[in-house]
């Protein structure tokens, strides 16, 4: 097992109904709290509840609801100004990784001496000039959304529709004080956006599982342990979006996926370096481009590094069964579904070199992808 050091200091208050502790939790960090989330009503009862029980407990609200998936750093930056304008003293997120990923933008943003917010963002792995945030605002999120465990890990991951690039801001700074995770709040959520959720969180440990170090029981057995048990609850999920049991293990696994539990000692996303450009280019949504590259990754790489493979194959299911689990989730898994050609595929690779291409000109991996595999991976994804 590698050596590795781990620091996680999210209080997390984890259950059916804990959204009710949310005004004696905030009051803990401030008085004028700056609400992020979406404006469309996706969320809208959670938020007339947050707001009421804010100002039960002395803590004076103002909401931001201008957050779209793949938060922009334009939006991002209106709300630094919206945040300025009512003194905030401390932010909450509400929603998804986007709604929790904007808020920790803004949380850092208020406090940000060094200009332009996109400096704040890993954009070239080749050339690192990011200058990220030392400080930021308390933040507590609230996720609705299982998925990218923005609510327990230190990282934000921002869009800029001008360059259309997306890529992310890591730092200390970005961890929460506090997480309400209430699985109730996921009740509402469309079959579509549960789908994604969990396929999404299935990623963030699988991305470990098959790129990471070889020798590792505990961690191995943790990162199946997660797969398991989403695959098992995402059908249940689905059929019935009340369950409170599967509504309760889908949330509670995509947070344990990606806090560092199960990767300590590796950091492998290259995955996900790519499905942010099917997003940023191809507009496909974040669940999306990784149901799409999981299993093309994997029979490419079945091939060159079989081990891993087969232990999924043992133990989840074969790999075009995995595929045919996520079709039948209601997500595609090809990129032809979401009218992407072999046309498309140098503007894809340009888009993966530009942002997550290293200084040795690989996208970093175990082993690591060149251009031309890089090339061969998205053929099989066609
Ligand atoms: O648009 P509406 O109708 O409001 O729908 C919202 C939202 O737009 C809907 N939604 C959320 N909670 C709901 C709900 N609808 C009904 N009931 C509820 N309870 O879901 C839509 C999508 O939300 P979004 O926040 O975009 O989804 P997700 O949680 O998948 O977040 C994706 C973003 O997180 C980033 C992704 O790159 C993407 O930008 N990630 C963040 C990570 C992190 N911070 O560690 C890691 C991840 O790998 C990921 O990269
Ligand atoms: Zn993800």
């Amino acid at each position: 097992m590698n050596s590795f050091t781990y620091q996680n200091p999210v209080k997390v208050i984890f259950g059916a109904g804990t959204l009710a502790q949310t005004g004696v939790e905030a009051a803990k960090l401030g008085s004028r709290a700056l609400i992020v989330s979406y404006g469309d009503g996706s969320v809208t009862e959670t938020l007339v509840k947050i707001i009421g029980l804010l100002a039960e407990a002395g803590v004076a609200s103002q909401e931001f609801l201008e957050v779209t998936p793949n938060p922009p750093i334009e939006m991002i930056t209106r709300g630094v100004e919206v945040a300025k304008a009512f003194a905030a003293d401390f932010v909450i997120g509400v929603g998804g990784g986007s709604a929790m990923d904007a808020a920790k933008a803004i949380a850092a943003g208020v406090l940000y001496p060094y200009g332009d917010l996109w400096n704040m963002v890993y954009a070239s792995h080749s050339n690192i000039t990011a200058k990220p945030p030392e400080k930021a605002l308390p933040l507590m999120q609230i996720p609705t959304l299982p998925a990218t465990g923005s609510e327990m890990n230190m990282c934000s991951v921002v869009s800029s529709t001008m360059r259309k690039q997306k890529s992310y801001i890591w730092a200390d700074c970005l961890f929460a004080k506090t997480a309400i995770l209430d699985p109730e709040l996921t009740y509402t959520l469309p079959p579509f956006q549960t789908a994604c959720g969990g396929i999404d969180a299935i990623s963030h440990v699988l991305e470990i599982f098959v790129n990471g170090q070889p020798k590792s029981d505990l961690l191995h057995e943790f990162q199946l342990g997660v797969i398991k048990t989403i695959v098992k609850n995402l059908p249940i999920a689905l059929a019935n979006p009340t369950d409170a049991d599967a509504r309760t293990e889908l949330m509670w696994a995509a947070t344990c996926g990606i806090n560092g539990w199960a990767s300590p000692g590796d950091a492998w996303t290259p995955m996900h370096q790519v499905g942010h450009v099917l997003t940023s280019r191809h507009g496909i949504n974040h669940g999306t481009s990784l149901a799409i590259m999981m299993p093309a990754w994997m029979n490419y790489f079945k091939r060159i590094k079989p081990a891993p493979y087969e232990r999924f194959e043992r133990e989840i299911m074969p790999i075009a069964d995995f595929k045919a689990f996520i079709a039948q989730c209601g997500v595609a898994t090809t990129l032809s579904e979401k009218g992407v050609t072999e046309s498309d595929i140098p503007g894809i690779v340009e888009g993966v070199k530009t942002v997550s291409f290293n200084a040795e000109g690989v996208l970093a991996s175990n082993p690591p992808v060149t251009e031309q595999m890089l090339v061969e991976i998205l053929k099989e994804a066609l």
